[in-house]
């Protein structure tokens, strides 16, 4: 009995646009939807970015993998930037591997350590376990990703939704800056 066998297949991405066919399940994250994010209010409604990911059971023998394509814009002088979160099984790793654009993959441990890493094309990042991970778009074109992740890592967005990350990335005289989070919240 091999109740997860699959009949194996092929997805096609667009490396410019990050668009996938066939099928992907499709997550359009607007302004609205990540409210309380930012440091500042935004005063529209514009899509900050979308996940498309290649349709496989979320279970350990599994590997998900999804295209990000996060919009270039600001809050503010805050950068267009996803969620982020840490992983649900805290110990699952993940794999970014950049497509087009720029930006920068900020991660940190639940202590506020942080790390943030380039995103350029060709460039893969490792995220191990226990570190949350939110990428952002420092550039003017969109940056898109694939990612590759154990099929239980599962999601934890509250302990960021409540705490926020240790750092922001803002626009310092036309180029980006790492700065502390002013409303970030310690353990
Ligand atoms: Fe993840």
């Amino acid at each position: 009995m091999t109740p997860h066998l699959l009949e194996p297949f092929s997805v096609h991405i667009d490396f410019e646009s990050g668009l996938l066919s066939p099928d992907p399940v499709v997550l359009v994250r607007r302004l609205s939807s990540l409210a309380g994010y930012f440091l500042q209010n935004a005063d529209t409604d514009s899509e900050v970015y979308s996940v498309h990911e290649i349709r496989v059971p979320a279970e350990r023998d599994h590997l998900l993998s999804s295209t990000t394509i996060v919009l270039p814009g600001k809050v503010g002088d805050e950068y267009y930037m996803t969620k982020g979160h840490f992983h649900a099984n805290r110990d699952r790793s993940e794999i970014y591997l950049t497509l087009s654009g720029e930006g920068l993959l900020v991660m940190a441990l639940e202590n506020g350590t942080t790390v943030t890493k380039e995103m350029r094309p060709g460039v893969v990042n490792y995220v191990p376990g226990h570190w949350a991970h939110r990428s952002v778009n420092t550039g003017s074109e969109p940056l898109v990703f694939y990612a590759v992740y154990i099929g239980d890592a599962g999601y934890d967005y509250a302990t960021i939704a409540e705490r926020g990350f240790p750092v922001v990335v803002v626009d310092r005289d036309g180029g980006p800056s790492v700065v502390p989070n002013p409303r970030y919240l310690a353990p």
